[in-house]
């Protein structure tokens, strides 16, 4: 291996103590091919089995915490105890290849499709629709069922830890649940949990504080709780880059085990929120969370060379789309082949890249999400 890529070699230590083996993660990413009960199948283990090799950890798909917060064909479930054997053998199957395990779990809330929900109710925290062509107006929470979701989180931290994993990812971003609750497109609440900026952040902080008290209460081992969060909406309203910085504050104070930011490309600017729009986000980020807890970045890092500049940045890199085209990344570093590494894919690559047929079915229905080129 070439010694400049060396620093994506050396271990990492959590806080709670969990070891991670190098500085490469795998991000979360849905693949569509659970069973219609939330168990997992065949395909999604041998999918994750073959990517587990290399990387020092592996962040699942995200998996519902309330039936009424399915929010993908195919997802899996972390909703009650009957799941613990399905969840199992995930944690299993990623911890066999060397990798820590760590369950992402979330809410959709207004972007469920409703026919994945228990009679089709769409819940938010409040009756918003989200801004695209026929999206469902969700019902807004009331205060018991806010309680009742809280504790949902927590209690699938405990079957995380009934099920081996090494840790779990509060998934705040991405528009979901957690999401909505911080933004002021679809948060139009008047009560305890809307309103000021600080309200908005209520729903986000309650989460981190109730899955916390359970690892606490039941984790015997080392446990890894992490956060991850989007850096703006597009939306008006919509919360701003000034916002979210607002919101790190606050969780950077919660010893976590990392927050994790949700970018599409690493080194990307804000929109708006902050006076220098030319910095990009991460730097913001880093400067704001000030050493209180280790940041993954993520988004469009493809070279090793990419990945040892956004350690400058940030301790730990998470590759999400490139670990679909190139299973073995890591160990092609490694073994100094990165000459081969694969930053494409051909319509042709299913097999030898073990993607399960819906998770492949959407890669290729959706132009530009990855690069598909012709065969040669
Ligand atoms: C197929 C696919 C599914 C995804 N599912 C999730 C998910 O379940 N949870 C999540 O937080 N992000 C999800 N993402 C976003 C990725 O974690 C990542 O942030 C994004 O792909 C950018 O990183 P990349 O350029 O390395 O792919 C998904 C991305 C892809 C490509």
């Amino acid at each position: 291996m070439d010694s400049k890529f060396q620093p994506l070699f050396e271990p990492f230590a959590l806080r709670s103590g969990v070891e991670v083996k190098n500085r490469v993660v795998m991000a979360p990413m849905t693949n569509f091919s659970s069973n219609p009960d939330g168990t997992v199948t065949d395909a999604e283990v041998e999918y994750y089995q073959r990517r587990s090799g290399g990387v020092g950890l592996v962040i699942t798909a995200c998996a519902y915490v309330t039936p009424n917060g399915k929010g993908f064909h195919g997802e899996f479930g972390a909703d009650s105890d009957e799941m613990i054997p399905s969840l199992r053998r995930l944690a299993s199957a990623i911890q066999e290849k060397g990798a820590k395990a760590v369950l992402q779990v979330f809410h959709g809330g207004r972007s469920c499709p409703p026919e994945l929900v228990p009679g089709g109710e769409v819940v938010s925290a409040s009756a918003v629709p989200e801004e695209k062509e026929g999206a469902p107006t969700p019902r807004a929470l009331q205060e018991e069922e806010i309680t009742h979701i809280i504790r949902a989180f927590g209690e699938s931290a405990r079957l995380a830890i009934l099920a081996g994993y090494d840790g779990i990812e509060i998934h705040g971003a991405n528009g979901y649940l957690i999401h909505q609750f911080f933004s002021p497109h679809a948060n139009r609440r008047e009560d305890s949990w809307g309103g000021s900026l600080e309200k908005r952040m209520k729903f986000p902080l309650a989460v981190v504080d109730e899955v916390q008290r359970v690892v606490a209460e039941h984790a015997k081992e080392p446990f890894v709780v992490g956060y991850r969060f989007s850096p703006e909406e597009p939306e008006t309203p919509g919360f701003t880059m000034g916002d979210t910085l607002e919101l790190i504050d606050k969780l950077a104070d919660k010893n976590l085990d990392y927050l994790h930011v949700s970018l599409m490309e690493f080194w990307s600017q804000p929109r708006r929120g902050v006076e220098d729009l030319t910095r990009p986000r991460i730097e913001l980020i880093t400067e704001r969370v000030a050493g209180r807890v280790p940041v993954i970045g993520v988004g469009s890092i493809h070279t090793p060379d990419e990945a040892v500049k956004a350690l400058q940045d940030v301790p730990l890199v998470a590759l999400g789309r490139e670990l679909i085209m190139e299973p073995d990344w890591v160990e092609k570093v490694q073994a100094g082949r990165t000459d081969e590494i694969k930053t494409t894919l051909t319509k042709h690559d299913q097999e030898r890249l073990v993607v399960p047929d819906p998770l492949w079915n959407a890669i290729m229905h959706a132009p530009g999400w990855f690069p598909v080129v012709d065969a040669n």
